[in-house]
């Protein structure tokens, strides 16, 4: 293994955090959320932090505790939020990064628009959209937008069809 930092990142629903666990677990290396990490830096939620102080104000955070994390040492696997690659130049710094390999997790949209419509109050950017169309449109437009942040990731994987242990495997062989 020639990297001492993994980044997973890709859209919400994604499955970033599930994989990024399991993939920590395995490789017996801490793995850190940012999401969470930042609710617990913050002592709110996300949703909170919106609400409270806009989204601005997060994505300044997000950035903030990033490069605080990455600054850190230690092997992790990190978990982006979807959002993270896409503002100021954060992929940029990722990559100039050394002892640091990431991921792109990418998910069919068909997939995305279930898992997330299952959590749409959760989750700021689509809670106040009203139907499923809504949601697929939202999803299809940002996708759109943000794909060019995520493509720049040094390895892409197809999440769908696969399970857990199987997406763990395909970025274990990619690492070795
Ligand atoms: C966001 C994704 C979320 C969270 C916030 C904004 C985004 O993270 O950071 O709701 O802009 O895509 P996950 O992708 O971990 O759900």
């Amino acid at each position: 293994m020639d990297s001492s930092k993994i980044i997973l990142l890709g859209y919400m629903g994604s499955g970033k955090s599930i994989v990024g666990n399991q993939l920590a677990k395995t490789l017996s290396i801490k793995f850190i959320d940012l999401d969470r990490y930042i609710e617990r830096a913050e002592g709110h939620n996300i949703t909170e932090i919106f609400e409270s102080k806009g989204e601005l104000y997060f994505r300044a955070q997000e950035r903030k505790y990033l490069k605080v994390l990455l600054k850190d040492s230690l092997p992790m696997v990190l978990s982006l939020g979807g959002g993270t690659p896409c503002y100021y130049d954060t992929m940029e710094y990722i990559q100039s990064l050394e002892n640091l390999t990431s991921f792109y997790l990418n998910t069919d949209i068909n997939t995305l628009v279930l898992r997330l419509l299952k959590e749409k109050a959760t989750r700021p950017l689509i809670a106040h959209l009203e139907n499923e169309d809504a949601v697929k449109e939202f999803i299809g437009k940002h996708l759109f937008e943000r794909n060019r942040f995520y493509q720049q990731a040094h390895h892409q994987i197809s999440t769908d069809q696969k399970s857990v242990e199987t997406l763990v495997k395909d970025i274990k062989k990619k690492l070795s």
